[in-house]
């Protein structure tokens, strides 16, 4: 047996244009003083990849600039970021302000999982300022909100949300998933903490699954140690192909977002469809501050309502194959999704009815093919 690592090809003066994949589970070192200085942050260098690895570093650095963070942790999935998020902030007895529009997952998280230790979470209604001034009366330790509400596009009035949070001394986290560094950086508007779920418009291609959180102050360790200790941490794999999504993001979100406003508008007063919803549609409830949160573009998820409920989606799935029934968003060609059987499957039909979560809604996650293209397709759908 040898037990001498291979001899590396050497380089010489060259470097990868493309950044290297280390997949290697664990590193080798040549005595305890080396092991030392590493675990002591005394010099680079990596000893286990659930703990670290180049490929999550790497990505997580080119995020924090993204997201004009301090510093940014890459985890397993969008619900492993808010997990390790909410294990770092929270302790027995702690209280949570959440939004009552939250992707579905993440209101089960807070009310069926975290109460299981302890934490209890208000969901209330963001846009209300005035409701959250008075929730905030009493202590909390943090108020998450979305910066895009997952399904029916609501917008956060983050700056405000920050200033009332911070004057009780409870921290903003924001879900910034729909929206992406391109179009908001929460962090810039005072938010404490993002978090994204990088397996959508981020990673872009529907290849991996991995989540972000990204902020600033001390944090950071408590959250690399939880991420270490409940097994959080990405793949090196899926960390390196999100870092090849991450070259063409600002054009993808850009021409999605293009995409999305031709085709809410184009939706809209068509036979079939009761309702569209695009912030960027002038009769949206929040088109003004959506304007303010979000720069050049207003992202490139739109909802419709079909009349004829369930029977009228499945009729729609059916005549538009061109735009796949893929329960998630951010692929590069446009996809739709039922949020009513998928993202928000296990919500109570009374809070879907509150939502406005109807049978006959559909989610668009608009991609960045020719519009027409869309357009001839969703045409045969409504046929
Ligand atoms: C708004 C939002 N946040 C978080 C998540 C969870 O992300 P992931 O699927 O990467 O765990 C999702 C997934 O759909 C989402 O839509």
């Amino acid at each position: 047996m040898a037990d001498v690592p291979p001899a590396r090809v050497p380089l010489g003066s060259s470097s990868p244009l493309a950044s290297p994949l280390y997949p290697s589970a664990v590193y080798t070192l040549p005595d305890l003083e080396a092991l030392d200085r590493i675990m002591n942050a005394e010099e680079p260098g990596f000893i286990y990849a659930r703990d670290a690895h180049p490929n999550a570093r790497e990505l997580a650095a080119r995020l924090s600039a993204l997201e004009g963070a301090e510093w940014s942790i890459v985890t397993s999935s969008g619900m492993a970021a808010l997990s390790a998020l909410l294990l770092a902030t929270t302790q027995p007895r702690s209280r949570i302000l959440a939004s009552n529009r939250l992707y579905g997952r993440t209101s089960q998280l807070l009310a069926q999982e975290l109460s299981r230790y302890g934490v209890v979470t208000e969901f209330l209604d963001v846009n209300d300022l005035e409701a959250v001034d008075r929730a905030l009366d009493k202590p909390a330790r943090l108020l998450l909100v979305e910066t895009v509400s997952n399904p029916l596009l609501r917008v956060a009035d983050i700056s405000n949300l920050a200033k009332l949070a911070h004057e009780r001394e409870a921290l903003l986290v924001v879900d910034n998933t729909f929206a992406t560094p391109i179009l908001t950086r929460p962090l810039e508007l005072g938010a404490d903490l993002v978090m994204e779920s990088v397996t959508k418009l981020i990673a872009g291609h529907s290849d991996v699954t991995l989540g972000l959180v990204a902020g600033r102050g001390e944090l950071l360790p408590e959250l690399m140690q939880v991420s270490s200790i409940w097994g959080f941490s990405a793949s090196p794999f899926d960390c390196w192909l999100a870092e090849r999504g991450l070259q063409t993001l600002e054009i993808r979100v850009r021409q999605a977002s293009h995409n999305a406003q031709i085709l809410a508008k184009w939706l809209q007063g068509r036979r079939g469809i009761s309702r569209v919803l695009y912030p960027g549609l002038r009769d949206h409830p929040d088109h003004r501050l959506a304007g303010k949160m979000m720069k050049d573009g207003y992202g490139n998820m739109l909802c419709f309502d079909l009349e004829g409920g369930r029977e009228a989606v499945n009729r729609f799935l059916r005549q538009a194959p061109g735009i796949p029934f893929s329960p998630s968003l951010g692929h590069t060609t446009t996809t739709c999704s039922h949020p009513a059987t998928t993202s928000h499957r296990y919500v109570s039909p009374a809070e879907k009815q509150r939502q406005g979560i109807t049978e006959g809604l559909i989610r668009l996650s608009v991609g960045v093919e020719a519009v027409e293209l869309v357009q001839a397709e969703l045409a045969k759908g409504l046929a």
